[in-house]
C-alpha cells in the first residue's frame, strides 16, 4: 500500500524543490462535459498537478477551462511529514461537560459510543493547537496563534456560550487576511465525531472545512466532513487514502446514501493525482448560507470497522439520541455519504486522526473556481457577484464582506466504543 508514496515524493521533490514536504489537499475537478468525473491535483502547484496526471494515469483527463470544480484536502507539511502536532491527547478538553456528559452516562447503556472528548462552552478552545504556518493551500490567509486570535477577537465565546472563529474584517490588508486553523491535540482511531454548529463561513473567497487527518499522509488517511467554497450551499464529504481503497459504486441507491458521488470511485491519492472519493449532499441547507439560514445543525462522522459514514441533520431534525448524548447511528437512516469496508477497510487506511477547523481564503479551491458556476449555490460566479476578477484582490480590499465568514460552534464531541 505504500508503493506509490516514493513516486509522489519524487514528483514533489522534482517539481517543488523548496516545498518538498508540502503535501496539500488534492484538487478534484468536475470536468466540463464529463458530468461527475473528478480530477485531483496536488494544490501547491498546477505544474505538479499536471506532472502527476501524466505520471500516474492514462485515465486522467486534462482539467477543463470552465465549469470546473476543484475539491481539496489539506495536508500540512507538519502533519504529512512530522507527527509532532498530533500529540497523544488523552486530556479531557472541557470543563463544562456536566449537562451532556451526565445524560450520556445515564443513557449510555443504549449507545455503543462513549463520550471521550468534548469541546464546548468557555473551555471550547482548550485542547486544540493553533496552526500558524503558511497556508498549505496557497490561500490569501494568515493563520494566527491563540493569543493573537484572542486579542484580535478572531476567536471568542459568545453570549450563548458558543465558540466563534472569525476571519479578520479590517477593511484593507496589504498581504494575507488573518484567520484561524485549529487541530485537536487528541487523536483517535475509530470514533463517532459529532459537530453541532449554528453558523459556518460563507461568501465569495471563503473556503471553510471541518475535517480530520492522520500522520504520514496519505497513509493515515483523511476524512473531510464539512467542506465547500464561496457561495456553495451543498456540503461535500471526501476521503483520501493510500492505494487499495475505493467505493463499490458511483450509484447512490446501490451505496444506500442520500448524497451524490461527485468524484471517482478510487480514493487513492497516489493513483489518481490525489483524487478523493467525494460525495455531495443533495440538501441546499447542508452548507454555507443555506446551513446558516436554518440555524445550522449536526454533522456526525462514524468511523468503525465496517466503514466510514457522514450524516447531516438540520437543526429541526436532530435525533433525540444525539441531543441526549447517547448517539445510536443505527437508527439514523441512510447517511449522506458512506465508504464501506468491503472496498476500503478503515483499519488499513485510517489511523490517529485529529479533527481540524479552518477557514482559508481563495487559494487552490475558492480562488481557482472564482470564475465558475454550476455548483449548487453558485448560479453566478464570484467574479460576477463581486465585480472583481481576482479572488485575492477581493479578499484584501473588502474586509466587510467577511462578516459572515465565521464558525459558530455549539460543540464538538468525540465518542469511541472503548
Ligand atoms: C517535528 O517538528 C518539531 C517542531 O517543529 C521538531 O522539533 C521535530 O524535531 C520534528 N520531528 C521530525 C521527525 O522531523
Ligand atoms: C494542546 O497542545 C498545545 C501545544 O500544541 C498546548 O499548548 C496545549 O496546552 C495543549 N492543550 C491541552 C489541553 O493539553
Ligand atoms: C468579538 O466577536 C464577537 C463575535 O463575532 C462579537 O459579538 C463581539 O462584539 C466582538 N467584540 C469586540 C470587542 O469586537
Ligand atoms: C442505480 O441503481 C439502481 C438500483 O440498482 C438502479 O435502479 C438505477 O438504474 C441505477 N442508476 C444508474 C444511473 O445506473
Ligand atoms: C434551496 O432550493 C430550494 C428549491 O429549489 C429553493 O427554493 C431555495 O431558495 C434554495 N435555498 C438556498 C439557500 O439556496
Ligand atoms: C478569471 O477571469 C479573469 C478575467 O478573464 C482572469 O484574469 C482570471 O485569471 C480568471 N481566474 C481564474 C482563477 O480562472
Amino acid at each position: 500500500m505504500y508503493l506509490h508514496l516514493p513516486l509522489i515524493l519524487y514528483l514533489v521533490a522534482s517539481a517543488l524543490p523548496s516545498h518538498a514536504s508540502l503535501f496539500s489537499r488534492g484538487s478534484d475537478h468536475l470536468l466540463h462535459g464529463i458530468g461527475s468525473a473528478h480530477r485531483h491535483a496536488v494544490k501547491r502547484s498546477s505544474g505538479l498537478a499536471h506532472d502527476l496526471r501524466r505520471a500516474l494515469s492514462g485515465i486522467l483527463v486534462e482539467q477543463a477551462d470552465s465549469g470546473t470544480q476543484h475539491v481539496y484536502c489539506v495536508i500540512d507539511p507538519d502533519q504529512a511529514m512530522n507527527t509532532s502536532l498530533t500529540g497523544n491527547g488523552g486530556t479531557k478538553a472541557s470543563g463544562t461537560t456536566s449537562a451532556s456528559a451526565s445524560s450520556a452516562t445515564s443513557t449510555a447503556a443504549s449507545s455503543p459510543w462513549k463520550l471521550k472528548q468534548e469541546y464546548q462552552g468557555n473551555s471550547f478552545f482548550d485542547g486544540w493547537t493553533f496552526f500558524t504556518a503558511s497556508d498549505p493551500t496557497d490561500g490569501t490567509v494568515q493563520y494566527v496563534d491563540q493569543s493573537t486570535a484572542t486579542s484580535t477577537n478572531l476567536t471568542s465565546i459568545n453570549g450563548a456560550g458558543n465558540a466563534i472563529m472569525r476571519v479578520d474584517t479590517t477593511p484593507k490588508v496589504s498581504g494575507n487576511r488573518p484567520s484561524v486553523r485549529i487541530t485537536t491535540n487528541y487523536t483517535y482511531t475509530e470514533a463517532l465525531v459529532v459537530l453541532d454548529a449554528s453558523h459556518m463561513p460563507t461568501g465569495c473567497g471563503t473556503w471553510p472545512a471541518f475535517w480530520s487527518n492522520g500522520p504520514n499522509w496519505p497513509a493515515g488517511g483523511e476524512i473531510d466532513i464539512v467542506e465547500g467554497v464561496n457561495t456553495y450551499t451543498n456540503n461535500q464529504a471526501t476521503i483520501h487514502t493510500n492505494p487499495g481503497c475505493s467505493i463499490p459504486s458511483a450509484n447512490s441507491s446501490v451505496l444506500g446514501i442520500t448524497g451524490t458521488v461527485v468524484g471517482g470511485t478510487n480514493c487513492a491519492a497516489a493513483e489518481t493525482g490525489n483524487q478523493g472519493c467525494g460525495v455531495r449532499s443533495t440538501s441546499n441547507t447542508s452548507f454555507g448560507a443555506g446551513f446558516n439560514g436554518i440555524g445550522g445543525g449536526v454533522y456526525a462522522m462514524q468511523w468503525e470497522d465496517s466503514g466510514i459514514s457522514v450524516y447531516f441533520f438540520p437543526r429541526s431534525s436532530i435525533p433525540s439520541d444525539i441531543t441526549a448524548g447517547a448517539p445510536q447511528p443505527s437508527g439514523w437512516g441512510a447517511p449522506m455519504a458512506d465508504w464501506p469496508a468491503t472496498d476500503c477497510s478503515p483499519s488499513k487506511f485510517f489511523y490517529d486522526h485529529s479533527a481540524i477547523f479552518d477557514t482559508t481564503l481563495c487559494g487552490q479551491w475558492a480562488g481557482n473556481v472564482w470564475n465558475d458556476t454550476g455548483v449548487p449555490g453558485q448560479s453566478e460566479s464570484c467574479a460576477q457577484i463581486t465585480g472583481t476578477s481576482s479572488c485575492s484582490e477581493y479578499v484584501q480590499n473588502n474586509g466587510a464582506a467577511f462578516a459572515e465568514a465565521y464558525w459558530e460552534v455549539l460543540s464538538v464531541k468525540i465518542y469511541q466504543t472503548s
